[in-house]
């Protein structure tokens, strides 16, 4: 049987679509790479805004073929409504079952409901991905800091992390096939433990292995940043100077009210300490506007935050009402056209910021690690930050090259070695 999965989401899901292909592929499905040649077809959804939702049902509704699947965060969440659009709906712990509910539902032709979270981490299963010099490596599953405005807790359970063994030799597998960057994610990579090892320890542990040339780590909990942690990435030359660390909201009130157990001055010394032991460290975050209550000077106050501590970049959302949460419960609401106003202010803002950011890295010089190679080829600097050079180069290997010029939102470099 031909299958066909379309993923929407984050890094966890994209994550995920590798170890249900690597479930699928042992048991004799094929995949394909045009839905209507499916004959299982399965969404790997999201549910952490309503917009993500709409556009997965919208998927799974016109291109749909044969046994039609709903996984991931939705299918916990919601459950017996998916019905009207699904064959089988498969929660994000029940992957390795995927195969005997295939069968099942062709024989019995009935809606088959499969959720429910029992601490699984796939740590055996090595997920089937493209080959490429990168790779994602999951470390720890679920979330336990309950933020009122955030449904993961509820789809994706408790925090949990895979053992130290099993993430080493699932590096060292991917390294010696050619992989050279790893990327260590979580929802809260600084929850990490296992048997005594911290993330920081695990961080220097995955640098040692042979091939490893880069690693870096995603999302971090600005809650959990200890001066440890710093000097860990600061000291480790392999370890990515580049920080994802969402702040949210500028206003002391709305991160109370989000339960995110740290003050905008926090934040700040945390910032600050980053920028001195690393200045060249890229950072970036996520913001959220209109949450409830949020009045004008909250947002204000995000506005001017942003504007002191010039993010290289933000992912900002409006706030989206969600099942199960507690903010879902708080009033008063904001309502829809000042929150389409405030993001799209904030939004003008940070893109004046990040274009000034980019002008700065002009004649500045790196080593890059190819990515892509092409007539344009693709690196990543230390910090992270993605370079093109004209030329076609060696994936995998590093070249060294001055950045020359900007067009939009793209850094070009010129090669001298
Ligand atoms: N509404 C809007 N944005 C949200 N995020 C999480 N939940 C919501 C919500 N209910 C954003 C946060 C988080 C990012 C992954 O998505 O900014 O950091
Ligand atoms: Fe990822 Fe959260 Fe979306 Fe699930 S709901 S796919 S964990 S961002």
């Amino acid at each position: 049987m031909k299958f066909f999965i379309k993923t929407y989401g984050c890094q966890m899901n994209k994550y995920e679509e590798g170890i249900i292909r690597r479930i699928l592929k042992r048991e004799g499905f094929v995949p394909c790479s045009k839905p209507e040649e499916a004959q299982v077809s399965i969404v790997l959804t999201c549910m952490v805004r309503e917009h993500a939702e709409k556009r997965a049902l919208g998927f799974i509704n016109s291109k749909g073929r044969g046994i039609r699947v709903i996984a991931g965060c939705m299918a916990e969440g919601r459950r017996e409504e998916l019905e009207k659009y699904a064959d089988i709906v498969v929660g994000p712990d029940r992957y390795r079952e995927l195969p005997s509910f295939i069968r099942e539902s062709i024989l019995k032709k009935e809606f088959l409901l499969k959720v429910g979270t029992d601490g699984e981490v796939y740590e055996d299963i090595f997920p089937d991905t493209d080959s490429s010099v990168s790779s994602y490596i999951t470390v720890m599953r679920g979330c336990n800091n309950f933020c009122s405005y955030c449904i993961v807790p509820y789809v994706r359970g408790r925090e949990r992390s895979r053992s130290v063994d099993s993430i080493l030799d699932e590096v060292a597998r991917l390294a010696e096939k050619g992989r050279r960057y790893f990327i260590l994610i979580g929802q809260n990579v600084l929850a990490y433990g296992d048997k005594g090892t911290s993330f920081s320890k695990l961080l220097n542990m995955v640098t040692e292995i042979e091939g490893v040339e880069r690693v870096s780590f995603l999302t971090s909990h600005p809650k959990d940043v200890s001066d440890e942690f710093i000097d860990t990435v600061a000291k480790n030359s392999k370890i990515v100077k580049y920080f994802h660390l969402p702040l949210q909201s500028g206003s002391d009130r709305i991160l109370n009210l989000m339960n995110r157990k740290y003050t905008v001055a926090q934040y700040l010394e945390i910032i600050n300490k980053i920028r001195e032991r690393m200045p060249e460290a890229v950072i970036t975050t996520d913001m959220i506007v209109g949450f409830p209550t949020e009045t004008e000077e909250d947002y204000r106050d995000t506005l001017s935050i942003m504007e002191k501590i010039e993010f290289d970049f933000a992912y900002m959302f409006k706030y989206s009402e969600r099942p199960f949460t507690s903010a879902s419960r708080m009033k008063p609401k904001v309502d829809e056209e000042t929150k389409r106003r405030r993001l799209k202010e904030i939004i003008s803002l940070q893109t004046s910021i990040t274009h000034k950011k980019l002008q700065q890295e002009l004649g500045k010089v790196y080593d890059i690690l190819i990515e892509d190679s092409g007539s344009v080829s693709m690196g990543r600097t230390m910090n992270n930050r993605q370079v093109y050079v004209e030329r076609r180069l060696a994936p995998g290997k590093f070249y060294r090259v001055k950045i020359s010029k900007k067009t939009g939102w793209k850094l070009y470099g010129d090669v001298f070695n």
